[in-house]
This record gives structure tokens, sequence and C-alpha cells, in this order.
């Protein structure tokens, strides 16, 4: 038997200010897409900005159902609409934040499990690591690469 032990890689920002320029514009887009979510269920307003390979930004929000299980959330909104605009380009970086009632939340946002695994199948595709950004009022959180994110993922070789 061996016990074995992860390296999970975090840089943690004290604001938004802090970041580097191009990221903090990302951010800032994800808080303005966070303003047009369609949440009336659960008022949680989730945005995402995410930059291709290309330059080219696309920003997405979490959009709600009365038959609940059929919302999407925001980051794989994002995803999506980006992969099936560009299907060749990579996703470099993907900023995430959220408003509760209160406005901006004050810890990093937590993609849900299935955004994660949405985010290890964009890496797969374009066979390299994307950056992920958590938006937060306490801190940002920045992470080179979903490995972080979600150790131990299923991914394309999990068939195998
Ligand atoms: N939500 C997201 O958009 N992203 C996440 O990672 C977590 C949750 C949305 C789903 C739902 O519309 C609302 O937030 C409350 O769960």
């Amino acid at each position: 038997m061996q016990t074995k032990e992860l390296r999970i890689l975090v840089a943690e920002y004290e604001s938004v200010e802090e970041l580097p320029e191009a990221d903090r514009e990302l951010v800032l887009a994800a808080r303005e897409a966070a303003q047009k979510a369609y949440a009336p269920y659960s008022k949680f307003l989730v945005g995402a900005a995410l930059r291709l390979e290309n330059g080219v930004v696309f920003r997405g929000n979490n959009q709600e159902n009365a038959s609940f299980t059929t919302g999407l959330c925001a980051e794989r909104v994002t995803l999506f609409y980006a992969n099936a605009a560009y299907p060749e380009v990579p996703v470099k970086t993907l900023a995430i934040t959220a408003e509760n009632s209160q406005g901006l939340i004050a810890n990093p946002v937590k993609p849900c499990g299935s955004c994660r695994q949405a985010m290890v199948e964009t890496e797969s595709r374009f066979r390299q690591p994307m950056r992920i950004i958590l938006d937060g009022k306490s801190k940002v959180q920045v992470f080179e690469g979903v490995d972080n994110l979600l150790p131990f993922a299923f991914k394309p070789d999990s068939l195998d």
C-alpha cells in the first residue's frame, strides 16, 4: 500500500483590481453577464466569460426553468456557446462570478461537479490546460488547469 499526496495549486488575489489586465477584463465581462442571467427561481445570478486562443470573448449566464432540472449553469452555457461557434479554437481562460440578493458573493464561486466535468472535456478536446478564474468579494482564485479543480476526473482515456 502507498499513500500519495496530490498537489493542488491555486493563486489567490485580494481583489479583481490585483489581477493582470486581461484577467480583470474577463472577470468584469462575467460580472456583466451575471446581470443578464435568467434565474427567477434561485435568484442566484451566475455569469461566465471566456477568452479563446484567437482573442474572441464569449459571455454566458445560468438559464433556469420551471422544470428545475432542465436549466443549465452559466459555465456550461458559455463553454457550449463558444465551442459551438469555434469548434477548433481552444479556450484559454474561463472566468466565473455569482451574485446573490446581497450582490457579489463573499467567497469565490464554486463551479458544480457537472461544470467541472464539462471543463475537463474542453481541455481534452483542445489538448491544453484551461485557466479558471473564480470571482468573489473576499478574494479571487486562479487555477492553472482543471486538474486543480477536479482531480481524478473521468477523461476520454478513462473509456479505454
Ligand atoms: N449555477 C451555475 O450557474 N453555476 C454553478 O457552478 C453552480 C450553480 C446556477 C444553477 C442555478 O441556476 C443556480 O446557480 C442555483 O443553483
